[in-house]
């Protein structure tokens, strides 16, 4: 499971998940497409279909029980779960969201690819921790950096206070990273923690090891701007101890601008400069560690796990 993630105002999360899904399903893998921006749903816009026949609200309302009933299939390889943008679509419950990573997981493709949307509320940040590779888009500039690491943040945190199995270490996690303007790096929460808990921290520090993030600089004009965000990928291990590489550097393109047609944003054909790097990208992908990323012992199928947490909620 992928996950395509970022801040607000437009960075390209929409645009890069359709186009890694077009790639890869071009491949011939079998991909699904799910367009989990709850209230601002647009993939189904994007990839040509203007008005879906079934969406995610079928789910939501248990008039559907899997993701499969109202999967629309786009291309002979990719399947799309269209999203809604009904009122209050946003604010599900915590049960409902689980239900929903859930039946994400158990969709039986090669390969899923979840746009989670903008922000930092649950919703999104347990999609992102749900997925073996999260993609974080970012433009060239300080809001849009500030936002990919306070989503990072917000993952670290959620991870770290999840695995904790008392009060105490949920405290002592909420005080180190809870702060808006004192907060400890997670190197400093794991000295601090190691005297009382080494067990603790190690498991921590072995799953933040294991985040599979990567960084995806999109809408660049040129090398200085790569730059900018390249020098985030060493900033965000030294304080969250995530290891999130620039995988992906997309230009920005008139293609890729979109326009006032349905299935604008897809590039179609080779023959822009975009495709390459798209290529590229959805490579990176098919070849990521999904064994070391599970923390498994043996090499596993492309098929969808869910996270041990998601698991143990369920079971509860
Ligand atoms: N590499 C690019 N070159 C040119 N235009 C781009 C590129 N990437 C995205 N865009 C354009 O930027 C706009 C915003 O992109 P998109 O909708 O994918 O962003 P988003 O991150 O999904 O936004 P939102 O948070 O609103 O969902 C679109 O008009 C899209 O066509
Ligand atoms: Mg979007």
């Amino acid at each position: 499971m992928v996950a395509v993630a970022g801040g607000k105002g437009g960075v390209g999360k929409s645009t890069i998940a359709v186009n890694i899904a077009t790639a890869i399903g071009r491949l011939g893998h079998r991909v699904a497409i799910v367009d989990a921006d709850l209230g601002a749903a647009n993939l189904h816009t994007m990839m040509g279909v203007l008005h879906p026949s079934q969406t995610i609200a079928e789910f939501i309302d248990h008039k559907a029980e899997t993701l499969e009933d109202i999967a629309i299939q786009v291309s002979p390889t990719v399947s799309l779960i269209a999203g809604t943008s009904r009122p209050g679509a946003a604010n599900m419950t915590s049960q409902a969201r689980l239900r929903l990573i859930r039946a994400i997981a158990r969709l039986e493709v090669d390969c899923v690819i979840v746009d989670v949307g903008a922000g930092t509320a649950f919703g999104v940040v347990d999609q992102v921790i749900a997925a073996d590779v999260k993609l974080m888009v970012v433009n060239p500039n300080l809001p849009s950096l500030h936002n990919a690491y306070a989503l990072l943040k917000a993952c670290v945190h959620r991870i770290s206070r999840r695995m904790a199995s008392d009060e105490t270490q949920q405290d002592l996690i909420d005080a180190a990273l809870g702060q808006e303007t004192k907060a400890r790096t997670i190197p400093q929460l794991l000295a601090v923690l190691r005297p009382l808990d080494p067990t603790f921290a190690d498991k921590i520090a072995d799953t933040l090891q294991r985040f599979g993030g990567m960084l995806v600089a999109n809408q660049l004009s040129n090398e200085r701007e790569k730059g900018a965000v390249e020098r985030m990928a060493p900033l965000i291990y030294d304080h969250l101890l995530l290891h999130t590489p620039v995988t992906g550097t997309i230009p920005r393109t008139q293609t890729l601008a979109g326009g006032l047609r349905a299935g604008a944003n897809t590039l179609l054909e080779g023959s822009d400069e975009t495709s390459p790097a798209i290529r590229r990208l959805a490579g990176t992908i098919l070849d990521a560690d999904l064994a070391r990323l599970r923390g498994e012992a043996r090499p596993s199928s492309q098929a969808s796990t869910v996270p041990i947490w998601v698991q143990r909620d369920l079971a509860s």
